[in-house]
């Protein structure tokens, strides 16, 4: 008898969806609507994720639950109407399988336990495939993809090496990112073997996103622009490329979408990182970025605070944003995460609007 083959990995057989058109836009072809999803969609400005939150007083075992996961990825799809789902998960999950310990406190956000302070630590970090310490995000995403049926496709992510690297230096959220940037500016050949060794991890992390369903991968490299150019390009940048080419080779046909806060000035070097979309914040024009990069797909970049406004009044603000766009292909999404407070009605009339007036 011959041995059974092995089931080819979702990503092989052609996904067909109710919705592509987020897929669509993210290959340059013109969706029939204009798609949008919201940054953090999955998050606690919905009654059902604060429930479902309250489960679990420590936020990374919830992160471990997969039905857990998979129900909170899907609300936003069921309640708000978005065009795609993004896992529920958080970029730091990659922390523990480091050997760094992490923890979400309510005020402070996220707390590392024993942060990289010494060079050796950083020399002895593991490196490559620790994927078997991740299972329940793959298993996240197999409950997840069969919730949503083929209604809209699933982003997998994963966050930038020099964005998760401010973490495991800094210990948590940091102003200036004082720590890791003298850490740069200081000893660069530390810095580098840190940001490769994250780059590594965070390419085999991806790539089983999508063997395991994934439609779509996200980049979060938040804080990329806290440096400068010439620091982003030789120390940064040809890690990410990496990371994309890695995606690419092994996949051609997932998009991947580049995200990073503020950094308006970093644009011509992400436009060369093989990324397919590249997501902006608020802090600069959509007609100036799609003037100066014409072929470029690019995602966002309404205020998360303009969803505090009335819904005519978010409408008034998509219609100016579609009018940057210009009738080009798009995706539409807030610059940053959704805050905690809005209201979801809020949500939906951004949403809304970006369907109507398409
Ligand atoms: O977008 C989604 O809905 C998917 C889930 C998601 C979370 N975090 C859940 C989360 C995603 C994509 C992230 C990414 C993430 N996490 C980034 C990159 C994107 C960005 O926002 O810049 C970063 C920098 C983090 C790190 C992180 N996680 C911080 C700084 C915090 C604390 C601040 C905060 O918002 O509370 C988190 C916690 C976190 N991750 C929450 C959620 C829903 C809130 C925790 C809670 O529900 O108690």
């Amino acid at each position: 008898m011959p041995e059974a083959k092995p089931t080819p990995a979702p990503a092989e057989s052609p996904r067909k969806f109710l919705n592509a058109s987020l897929l669509d836009a993210a290959q340059g072809r013109m969706p029939a609507r204009a798609p949008v999803w919201i940054m953090r969609q999955a998050g606690r400005y919905l009654a059902d994720y604060r429930r479902v939150r309250a489960l679990f007083p420590n936020f990374l075992d919830f992160c471990r639950s997969p039905e857990h996961v998979a129900e909170v990825t899907i609300q936003p799809v069921d309640q708000i109407g978005v065009d795609a789902a993004i896992l529920f998960s958080d970029i730091l999950v990659l922390l523990p399988p480091m050997g760094l310990q992490v923890e979400f406190q309510e005020k402070r956000g996220p707390v590392v336990a024993n942060p990289l302070r010494d060079d050796a630590v950083i020399a002895a970090l593991p490196d490559g495939d620790l994927n078997s310490e991740l299972g329940y995000v793959f298993e996240g995403i197999r409950l997840s993809k069969k919730a949503l049926g083929n209604r809209v496709p699933l982003i997998g992510f994963a966050g930038g090496p020099f964005t998760v690297a401010s973490y495991m230096v800094e210990g948590g959220s940091s102003k200036e990112l004082a720590r890791l940037k003298s850490l740069l500016f200081s000893r660069p050949e530390v810095f580098t073997t840190l940001i490769g060794k994250l780059a590594s991890v965070t390419s085999c992390y991806l790539r089983e996103q999508v063997r395991q369903g994934a439609d779509v991968i996200t980049i979060m490299d938040s804080w990329a622009g806290y440096l400068g150019p010439h620091e982003y390009r030789s120390l940064v940048f040809p890690h990410t490329r990496k990371i994309i080419a890695d995606i690419k080779a092994e996949f051609p046909q997932v998009p991947v979408v580049h995200y990073a806060n503020g950094a308006p000035h970093l644009l011509p070097h992400f436009a060369q990182l093989g990324a397919d979309v590249l997501g902006l914040d608020w802090r600069i024009d959509l007609g100036d970025a799609l003037r100066a990069y014409p072929e470029q797909i690019f995602q966002g970049n309404l205020d998360p605070c303009a969803l505090y406004a009335s819904p005519q009044q978010i409408a008034a603000r998509v219609k100016a944003l579609k009018a940057e766009v210009g009738g080009r292909a798009h995706i539409y999404n807030l610059g940053h995460g959704i805050l905690p407070d809005i209201p979801p009605d809020h949500a939906r009339a951004f949403v809304d609007a970006v369907h109507e007036q398409s």
